[in-house]
């Protein structure tokens, strides 16, 4: 029987890449109550809140809960190779948990194998070259412009600010510079920039008894002033004055219904094989060619009451609470155990 669940989050006192300032702030603490409130309200079960990591691996030991709801997405201590490590901790330990297992986040960390598998698959994807970290830092020479730089390894629009799209080798050579000065040795991406609008699509639940996959979602860049670039770089995350985190709003996505079940049907097949559980966001852009293709798959996407993936349940219909709940529900179901 499952009762007792512990909500862990990222640790607010640690210092966080992903945000503002490299730490948490009013906005964080405001999406967390909010999720603190809603699990604690979650009748029947006792709700335990924890965003502090100093202790937290003994405690867990000593008092294990029956569910971890896992919405660690910022890693142990917010150190983001070590997400995984929160996963793998708690499956040693025979510690159930919310969200994907460990094989799953490492091998959506590396936006490369993604891109490789996701084609392999059948699922359209952009062209891309990788410029190694141990290499020059010199775009290849069959590029076509404009093109997209970024990190592989990274998440929360690290590394791809409003100069990520370059419009010539010079100025892919310029953000390939800068981008080894932020992140030394890193792998960096080259790929065809999609100028088309950008989706989300999410879903909660499991191949086994089913995914539900919610409406898609239209990230609106119309707000943004001219010459911006549009895309959800690192200033729509963590610079409250830029235009990039002020005029940008999310929408239901307007799309025919045979193009979002072609989406969803690929949604479905990724989830499979990248082993992924109980909840997930997979982001998409149309290309100049006109094809919808896959950016990313987020095995640990943001459960704040202002993120997609609470947008996209509310265009079903569906309130941040029970949101919550659907994620929780569809663990115990995975699990085999019924709910206290
Ligand atoms: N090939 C691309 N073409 C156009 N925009 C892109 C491309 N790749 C990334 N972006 C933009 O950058 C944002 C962040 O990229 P993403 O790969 O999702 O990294 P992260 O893991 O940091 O979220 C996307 O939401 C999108 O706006
Ligand atoms: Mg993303």
């Amino acid at each position: 029987m499952i009762r007792k669940l512990l909500v862990l989050t990222g640790d607010h006192g640690a210092p966080d890449p992903t945000k503002r300032g490299g730490a948490y702030h009013e906005e964080d603490l405001a999406t967390h109550a909010a999720m603190a409130e809603a699990m604690t309200a979650m009748s029947g079960f006792e709700v335990e809140v924890v965003s502090r990591h100093e202790g937290l691996l003994d405690r867990l030991r000593a008092d294990p809960p029956d569910l971890v709801v896992n919405f660690c997405d910022t890693g142990f201590f917010n150190v983001p190779t070590q997400e995984l490590h929160v996963a793998a901790y708690l499956e040693l330990f025979g510690i159930p948990y919310t969200g994907a297992p460990p094989a799953a986040m490492v091998l959506c960390y590396d936006k490369q194998a993604v891109r490789v598998i996701a084609e392999a698959m059948g699922v359209p994807v952009p062209w891309e070259r990788m410029v190694p970290g141990d290499g020059p830092a010199e775009p290849p020479e069959d590029l076509a412009y404009p093109a997209l730089i970024k990190p592989n390894r990274a998440d929360g629009s690290v590394g791809i600010t409003k100069d990520a799209v370059v419009h010539s080798a010079g100025e892919a050579r310029d953000y390939l510079a800068f981008l080894r000065d932020l992140l030394p040795g890193a792998d960096a991406l080259i790929q065809e920039y999609l100028p088309g609008p950008e989706y989300g699509l999410g879903v909660i639940g499991n191949p086994e008894p089913g995914l539900t996959v919610l409406p898609p979602l239209e990230v609106d860049f119309s707000r943004l002033p001219a010459g911006l670039a549009p895309i959800l770089s690192f200033e729509s995350k963590a610079m409250p004055d830029s235009p990039y985190w002020t005029d940008i709003a999310f929408k239901r996505a307007d799309l025919p219904a045979a193009e979002v079940e072609t989406m969803a049907g690929a949604v479905r097949r990724l989830f499979r094989r990248f082993g992924l559980r109980d909840y997930a966001r997979f982001d998409f852009r149309r290309g100049a060619d006109g094809r919808v293709k896959l950016m990313e798959v987020n095995p640990n996407p943001a459960w704040a009451n202002d993120g997609k993936l609470a947008f996209m349940a509310g265009f079903a219909g569906i309130a941040y609470p029970a949101m919550l709940r659907m994620i929780v529900d569809a663990a115990i179901e995975r699990l085999g155990r019924p709910a206290a």
